[in-house]
């Protein structure tokens, strides 16, 4: 899994973390199976080893087999209307199993139940329980209530909580790679994006209990953190929004100040992020990178759109040539960086010259990997409010095919120019194709395949690159 972006493989990955969910240690049991199944970002499946962690504590022990089940939780993204339609498909067949057995419980969890509420209960009637991001502490009473005869809905948000108590049950395979969500929700209103309607406003979390859990991760072997949030940049903690610091007698830290605190954990321990903010990040985080070789050589900086008139319909608080002018930085202070994007085609009133800015800035930067997406209106939005949806589908998908097209052939230009390099990789596993090789990704984030000798997950290992597709590089270990 890679970065914020809700294509297919993350939603696989994601049923891979509900599977492995089974292994999780119970202690005691209430004989109650619980199946979790999460789509969407990283964010979302942190959640859901943060719920597994709460119902756990109630004696839930988990299964991967829904049919097995006392209770299912979905856990949703709102993001595209075709990321809603897969999972009321899902709800459908949950629901046609209830027939069966009454005493089961459907509930809905993330951002779908956010935004839709009661609906889901009263109008569409595919679910019996109904949580909020902000809402998972209140699970074991909800699932009680559902059992004693009643529909649960609680979906209220907060300013407050980050879950930092709550020490997450691991979903993902392997054990070497964990999230850790540094802040929760975003202030930012972009014009396309529901994510503020159903997370809420920006908190960022204590950075102690953040550190505490990169330390506890790295003692039980995980040698690679992801830090989530919606807008890392503005992470920050004893200071207002407004810039006024809150106890005088402690530290501000910043995202800078953080990403050290983290790096200092040690030195094995690498460090990702997701997603920065092209607004809002700032040259003081790329000199910590600099500074560290743990702090992984990539960044995430979602552009959406080369054309500034589009950006300004967009809301995203940038023009092109300020995006521009953080990649020159990047380009500057960590001239080994990769670079990656997330490009919407056909956002309202988009041009054939706005799509070309888009494709002429594609080039520019040379992203070696993007998430890229056609619009879809959003419920509530202001996009939704105050633009017309005007670009005819067809439209739409023959610009996204443009761009795909293109990141494709930066991509293969990418790897092709990797060959002859030696990478540090982390290994995360044997390789799915054969058992004779291990995978893993480098610093600049690109999956590498490698003979797998005595390697073992969690080592890291020095690879000459020899070989590549568009989306793996290949290689052999070499001694230095
Ligand atoms: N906080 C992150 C993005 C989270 S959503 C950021 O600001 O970059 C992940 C991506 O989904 C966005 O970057 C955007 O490219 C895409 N997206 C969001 N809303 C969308 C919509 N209505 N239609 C199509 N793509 C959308
Ligand atoms: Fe959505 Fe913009 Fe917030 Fe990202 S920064 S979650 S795109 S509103
Ligand atoms: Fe993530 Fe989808 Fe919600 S992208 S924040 S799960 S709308």
């Amino acid at each position: 899994m890679r970065e914020f972006g809700t294509d297919e493989k993350v939603i696989d990955e994601k049923l891979q973390g509900t599977a492995t969910l089974l292994n999780a240690a119970q202690e005691s049991t209430n004989g109650k199976k619980l199946y979790l199944e999460s789509y969407g970002c990283q964010m979302n499946f942190s959640d859901s080893e943060i719920v597994a962690s709460i119902l756990s504590e109630e004696g839930y022990t988990t299964t991967r087999n829904s049919e097995d089940a006392d209770v299912i939780l979905m856990n949703t993204c709102s993001i595209r209307e075709n990321a809603e339609q897969r999972v009321r498909n899902k709800l459908s067949q949950y629901n046609k199993r209830k027939k069966k057995n009454p005493s089961l419980v459907i509930g809905i969890l993330g951002c779908m139940a956010e935004r839709l509420k009661k609906d889901l209960l009263e109008q569409e009637k595919l679910v019996d329980l109904v949580a909020g991001p902000d809402a998972y502490r209140d699970l074991p009473n909800l699932i009680e209530e559902v059992n004693g005869g009643q529909k649960a809905v609680n979906v209220l948000l907060s300013r407050e909580e980050t879950y930092a108590d709550i020490a997450p049950v691991r979903l993902g395979a392997g054990g070497v790679t964990a999230f850790i969500s540094i802040m929760r929700g975003c202030d930012n209103m972009c014009s396309f994006c529901v994510v503020p309607f159903t997370r809420g406003r920006e908190r960022s979390r204590d950075p102690e209990s953040i550190v505490k859990e990169a330390q506890e991760l790295f003692d039980n072997g995980y040698r690679e953190v992801t830090l989530l949030g919606q807008n890392v940049d503005s992470y920050k903690w004893n200071i207002t929004k407004k810039g006024e610091v809150i106890d005088e007698s402690k530290p501000v830290v910043t995202f800078a100040g953080l990403m050290e605190k983290v790096a200092l954990v040690n030195p094995d321990l690498r460090i990702r992020f997701s997603t920065s903010h092209p607004k809002d990040m700032t040259d003081d985080v790329l000199h910590v990178m600099a500074k560290y070789e743990n702090l992984c050589k990539y960044i995430h900086l979602p552009v959406q759109s080369g054309s500034s008139d589009v950006l300004k319909r967009m809301n995203r608080g940038y023009t092109r040539e300020w995006y521009l002018n953080r990649i020159d930085a990047i380009k500057r202070i960590l001239p080994d960086a990769f670079i990656s994007s997330d490009i919407i085609t056909g956002f309202c009133g988009e041009t054939d010259e706005d799509h070309q800015e888009t494709i002429s800035l594609m080039k520019e930067v040379g992203y070696e990997f993007s998430y890229m997406f056609f619009y879809s209106e959003r419920p509530k939005t202001l996009a939704e409010r105050k633009f017309e949806d005007d670009i005819p589908e067809a439209l739409k998908k023959q610009r996204l095919y443009e761009v795909q097209a293109l990141q494709a052939k930066l991509s293969h230009e990418a790897n092709e120019r990797m060959v002859g390099n030696v990478c540090k990789v982390l290994v995360e596993g044997t390789s799915k194709r054969s058992d004779d090789f291990v995978y893993g990704r480098n610093s600049q984030n690109v999956t590498t395949i490698f003979p797998k000798e005595n390697f073992e997950p969690g080592d890291y290992v020095n690879v000459k690159i020899t070989d590549f597709t568009s989306a793996t590089l290949k290689g052999v270990a070499v001694k230095s």
